[in-house]
């Protein structure tokens, strides 16, 4: 069965206006897989200078647009997300029970949401690359967790990734059935299953979208990819449910940084993306520690902060990135708290 977005979704639309659908729609999802950002050049000082007004407002705010993206580094977290799930994938090629998953867990803005979808992005254009003229395929499928989940409303996430025309006074056997149905004939190898932590087995309706995620992952025969914030605090990996989920998966945990050789790396990947006229190099690897202070090694709240200030920096002319600068920008919420529990 072809879905109504996927007839649509693979003419992608050149001008990025896919930006503002979300990636739990299979449109949304498209978009995400070919966007390829444009990094805008740094124009020579002389062209700079004689830019007419107009040309200059837009040159700017392609420079802000670059900004508040940079770009994603990769770190260790992605690559063992991505080695892990690639393997599992070809672990699970042949198997016909007892298919394994993969978890990734962590504190808040820790990178968990980046390292899941560069994973399906991935798997996709390998997919794409492999299968050239299979082009109704769906290789992988990304969901939320919404709070206070129940088991249809779960099914009903599977649904409205694939556009089904499912209403919500369905029942959830049909819903389920049409989404399996659509899984098979589509080619799904993963899916993306993020924010968890909206799921709490000890509560009754948790353990029973526990189980409704343990039978999608039965009846379609892809890898399952969880992610959210200390999984293990859900009470998904306890219990005789848990016993069975922990023994099949592996786990990537994400965490804060520490001060050290992947933190100046990280550090020195953002400044080299900076596209601005009067910033000097290594002036932010040079402030690994301050900026360390600053976001508890968070990656969430270090892009927060050079974001904030690559914009700044573009709005008031001052074209560059200083201590003084950084310090102006205020820290976003989670760098404010104390340093957060370990997983
Ligand atoms: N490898 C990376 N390179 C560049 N930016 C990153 C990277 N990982 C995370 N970020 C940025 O850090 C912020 C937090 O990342 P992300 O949303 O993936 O974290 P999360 O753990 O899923 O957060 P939450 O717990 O809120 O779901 C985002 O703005 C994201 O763009
Ligand atoms: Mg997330």
């Amino acid at each position: 069965m072809v879905t109504r977005a996927a007839r649509t979704a693979l003419a992608v639309d050149p001008d990025g206006e896919h930006e503002h659908l979300q990636l739990t729609t299979l449109a949304g999802w498209h978009g995400f897989v070919a966007e390829v950002p444009a990094v805008p050049d740094l124009l020579p000082e002389a062209t700079w200078a004689a830019l007419e007004n107009d040309k200059r407002a837009r040159y700017d705010d392609d420079r802000i647009d670059h900004h508040s993206r940079l770009l994603v580094v990769q770190t260790p977290a992605i690559r063992q997300v991505i080695n892990s799930g690639r393997r599992l994938i070809q672990m699970n090629k042949n198997a016909h029970y007892g298919r394994c998953g993969l978890m990734v867990s962590g504190p808040a803005r820790t990178g968990k949401t980046t390292a899941l979808t560069q994973l399906g992005k991935t798997i996709e254009v390998i997919h794409r690359r492999r299968y050239p003229r299979s082009t109704g395929d769906i290789p992988v499928i990304y969901i939320t967790v919404p709070p206070a989940a129940t088991p249809k409303m779960i099914a009903m996430e599977f649904a409205r990734f694939f556009d089904l025309p499912v209403s919500r006074r369905g029942n959830i056997t049909d819903i389920a059935d049409a989404v399996c149905g659509v899984s098979l004939d589509a080619h799904v190898t993963l899916v993306a299953v993020d924010e968890l932590h909206n799921l709490n087995t000890t509560t009754r309706a948790g353990a029973e979208v526990s189980d409704t995620l343990k039978y999608f992952s039965k009846r379609i025969p892809a890898t399952f990819v969880y992610a959210g914030i200390s999984l293990e605090r859900t009470g998904l990996l306890s219990g005789t449910r848990g016993e069975q989920i922990a023994g099949r998966f592996s786990m990537v945990r994400t965490g804060p940084f520490g001060q050290d050789q992947q933190w100046a790396a990280l550090i020195a990947a953002l400044e080299a993306s900076l596209r601005l006229h009067r910033h000097q190099p290594e002036t932010l690897t040079k402030l690994g520690r301050y900026l360390h202070q600053r976001t508890h090694g968070m990656i969430g709240s270090l892009l927060w902060l050079i974001r904030g200030a690559a914009i700044n920096a573009v709005l008031d002319g001052t074209e560059k990135i200083t201590r003084k600068s950084l310090d102006a920008v205020e820290a976003d919420i989670t760098s404010q708290s104390p340093l957060p529990p370990a997983t």
